[in-house]
């Protein structure tokens, strides 16, 4: 028997008609001599009747069924008795009377049941990860992954984008995480660096006159994982020649809306709008800011003036700021839970955290004699807060308090289950500053990344103020997740050199690590510039997933653990032999 079709196309039209139909057993009935079992394909599930009155040993086949076998059948399409429809399925109006039916293999007991109702632990999914992508929600994840993928290719090619693959065994290209090192076995001692990204090749591109590139690149970090980090992980990689910003968002844009229209079936609004790196700070306290909710962080330092609260008072005279937080219905939070958002200020680094609730015609607080009325009814006013609201309040440097309570706005979102004022906010992150000092370190470090050109009129100051430097580089940040960033590059060999050296690389350093990009600099390097978005990090988002492993085939663990597979593994001391290691204790 060979499948005629699949259970998506199994309705109506079909009645009367004989269908051979492969698949999974998803449950098995037995009613009243009758047994149903629901056949699970790809596509859905289809009802098939075994009636022990047309085929006796059919029947006493079907009875031997169970969970997740593997079964071909023939039968014959006919209208559900009346009432018995399902109209949850695409085949709910029908079944199949069965007429015939091979067991394509049996199925051992499962470690959990193949459906969405139970939860199961992560390290039993993963290890069992080919069950776990039976259950429909995990299987739809994958495919609105593939379709995501499909778009965004679709859309690049339609723009002249040529797709170019990049070595994955290479050198080291800095993006700030530890690169993951494989030994290579004819060059004993020697090393390649899996690629963070594949920035070095598409900058080399462009130098080979490409013009327009594009790459569904996996990139490979070992660095800390959280819910939207993994150690491998799969980026579109962008880079065009002789543009500008507005080329990039223009693009990017267009395969946005096209990923969207795929994954959701609608466009979100173009173009997306812009806020540079300052403002997202000032105003949400992040350089991603969730702009699904207000929630604005206010300098109420003018009214230091009405208060008598000794902290605030001295705080402003010292040029630091009052910076306050108004949270919708924060006033049911408990004076446990209080006491919690004081420590966590604390263990940010902050003096303190003044509560203030809003309760009445009065507020009540820890200090509420000495911050005053006129004070409180001033800051609950600029906050918008009224009854039942709660207001936040630090005294602190402007950007470590606007940082802090930027943080605090994504746990009182969190907390207090706020309602988004749409399903999706995209915004572009723009002129970020060049350089973050590295207090460890004492150096400075690149925001983005080297290969990143400072804004033209700030060039002046890379030496003298390297601080002050706001670089070409902008991030995409959906919902308050950076889902891409980059940037118009260098592309002449004395800037770059120029950033090198302000990173604290030495001329040896700069010419073992990048001087193959110099020298490509050298030879007619045009003007360019791209942009890498996260796919997995942009699936989850459009899928509606906690975490970027739920839409990742294979993902590891927090601790880079696959335990399907149980890699990393040891290997044998021959292979260790043969690449000239050794392990130490
Ligand atoms: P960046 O390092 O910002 O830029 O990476 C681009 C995007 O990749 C995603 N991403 C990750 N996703 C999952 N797990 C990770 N560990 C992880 N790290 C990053 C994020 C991020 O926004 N070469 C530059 C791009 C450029 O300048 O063109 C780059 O890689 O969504």
């Amino acid at each position: 028997m060979k499948r005629s079709q699949t259970s998506s196309t199994v309705d109506r039209s079909l009645i009367g008609q004989e269908v051979i139909l492969c698949g999974w057993v998803n449950s098995r009935r037995d009613h009243g001599g009758l047994i149903f079992i629901d056949l699970r394909d790809r596509e859905g599930l289809v009802q098939a009747v075994f009636n022990p009155e047309t085929d006796a040993d059919l029947h006493a086949q079907a009875h031997g069924l169970r969970n997740e076998f593997v079964v071909c059948l023939r039968g014959t399409v006919r209208p559900r008795p009346e009432g018995t429809e399902n109209p949850r399925i695409a085949s709910g109006e029908v079944e199949v009377a069965v007429l015939e039916m091979e067991i394509l293999n049996a199925c051992a007991p499962l470690p959990f049941e193949i459906t969405e109702d139970k939860e199961v632990g992560e390290d039993v999914r993963l290890a069992y990860r080919y069950l776990d992508l039976r259950r429909p929600r995990m299987r739809n994840n994958i495919i609105t992954r593939s379709r995501i993928f499909q778009a965004c290719r679709e859309v690049l090619y339609e723009l002249g984008f040529v797709d170019v693959e990049t070595p994955i065994l290479t050198k080291s290209t800095p993006e700030g995480a530890r690169d993951y090192l494989v030994p290579s076995r004819l060059n004993p001692g020697l090393f390649y660096a899996l690629p963070q990204s594949p920035q070095l090749f598409k900058q080399l591109l462009m130098v080979s006159g490409l013009e327009r590139y594009f790459q569904v690149a996996k990139c490979f970090r070992d660095e800390d994982l959280r819910r939207d980090r993994q150690p491998e992980f799969t980026q579109l990689d962008l880079e065009m020649s002789f543009i500008d910003e507005d080329d990039i968002f223009s693009v990017s844009e267009q395969v946005m809306a096209r990923m969207f229209q795929a994954a959701r079936g609608f466009v979100p609004e173009l173009p997306f709008p812009r806020m540079s790196y300052e403002e997202a700070v000032r105003r949400f306290g992040s350089d991603k800011p969730d702009l699904r909710f207000g929630m604005e962080i206010i300098d109420l330092s003018q009214l230091s003036a009405v208060t008598n609260f000794q902290v605030f008072k001295s705080a402003v005279a010292a040029d630091r700021v009052i910076l306050g937080l108004g949270v919708k219905g924060g006033a049911e939070l408990s004076l446990k839970e209080l006491d919690e958002l004081i420590e966590f200020a604390k263990t940010s680094g902050l003096k303190g955290l003044v509560w203030v609730k809003v309760a009445g015609a009065d507020f009540q607080s820890p200090v509420r004699k000495h911050l005053g009325d006129e004070f409180l009814r001033g800051c609950a006013e600029r906050l918008g807060c009224s009854e039942g609201d709660l207001m936040l309040l630090v005294a602190e440097q402007p950007r470590s308090g606007r940082l802090f309570l930027g943080q605090l706005r994504i746990k009182m979102i969190e907390r207090m289950r706020l309602e988004p004022r749409q399903e999706f906010s995209l915004v572009w992150i723009t002129d970020f500053p060049m350089f973050h000092y590295n207090d460890e370190e004492q150096r400075w470090d690149s925001e983005h990344h080297p290969f990143t050109a400072p804004r033209e009129e700030d060039i002046p100051l890379l030496e003298s103020d390297p601080g002050k430097v706001r670089s070409r580089a902008y991030d995409l940040v959906i919902n308050g997740n950076e889902i891409g960033s980059g940037s118009i590059r260098i592309h002449q060999r004395a800037l770059q050199e120029r950033i090198f050296k302000i990173l604290g690389l030495n001329p040896e350093d700069i010419e073992s690590k990048f001087g193959f990009l110099l020298k490509a600099f050298s030879f007619g390097a045009p003007p360019h510039g791209g942009a890498a978005y996260g796919l997995d990090r942009l699936t989850a988002l459009l899928t509606g997933s906690g975490s970027i492993r739920e839409v990742i085939p294979f993902p590891k663990t927090q601790k880079a653990y696959c335990p399907l597979t149980s890699a990393p593994s040891e290997v044998s001391s021959r292979q260790l032999e043969e690449l000239n290691l050794t392990i130490t204790e």
